[in-house]
């Protein structure tokens, strides 16, 4: 199964991804994770992304295909993978569409996990104590959370204008709402089967 996360920062992404790995045994693919190993790394792309990242901007779309394309093109991908963090604007989701039909791995299901500003906000702020993240601070979360709303939202109507965006509530604990978003996995692959 090829499953797309989407949703705000600290929406629960990368918390959810790390269990569907488990249950579904496909590989979770987050481009925040692979920018920040880059940047400790101290490769030419993580020099580059770590002033973009520590601004809460966009790392531009072609280094963003380029890093996705890499990691797509590795063998554990073959039974499915779950991408967090990409697509995050329009131009991106376009630029996946046309790669993904390329190397024949459509997106089956695309998830949007909804929490109100306020809980994400608390969430970053404990995380930023806990982890320190560098672009974890009020300044920082306040533009990622400016740049999500004009960019990345709309690219949850991309995937509903093909058919295959569900939205989820992420508030609750985080196995309640794992049960939902496996819910919504069942019923796409009992659709599929039908
Ligand atoms: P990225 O790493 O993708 O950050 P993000 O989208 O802002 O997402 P977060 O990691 O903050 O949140 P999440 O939704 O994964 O939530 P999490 O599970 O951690 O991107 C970072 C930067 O990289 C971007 O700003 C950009 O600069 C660059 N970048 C990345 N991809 C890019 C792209 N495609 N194009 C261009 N630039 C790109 O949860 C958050 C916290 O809440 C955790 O502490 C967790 O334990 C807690 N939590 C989770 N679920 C619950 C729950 N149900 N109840 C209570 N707490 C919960």
């Amino acid at each position: 199964m090829r499953i797309v996360l989407l949703g705000a920062p600290g929406s629960g992404k990368g918390t959810q991804a790390g269990l569907l790995v488990e249950r579904l045994g496909i590989p979770h693919i987050s481009t925040g994770v692979l920018l920040r190993s880059a940047v400790a790394d101290g490769t030419e792309l993580g020099r580059k992304a770590k002033a973009i990242m520590d601004r809460g901007e966009l790392v531009p779309d072609d280094v963003m295909l380029d890093l996705i394309e890499e990691r797509l093109g590795r063998d554990d991908v073959a039974d499915g993978f779950i991408l967090d963090g990409y697509p995050r604007n329009l131009a991106q989701a376009e630029a996946l569409d046309t790669l993904l039909e390329r190397i024949g791995q459509p997106v089956d299901e695309a998830i949007q996990i909804d929490v109100d500003t306020d809980e994400v906000v608390e969430r970053i702020a404990l995380r930023a104590k806990q982890e320190g993240r560098s672009d974890d601070t009020e300044e920082v979360v306040r533009n990622r959370m400016r740049v999500y709303q004009e960019q990345t939202a709309p690219v949850a109507d991309h995937y509903a204008r093909a058919g295959l965006l569900t939205r989820v509530l992420g508030q609750g604990t985080i196995e309640e709402v794992l049960a939902r978003i496996l819910g919504v996995l069942e019923m796409r692959d009992a659709d599929a089967a039908r």
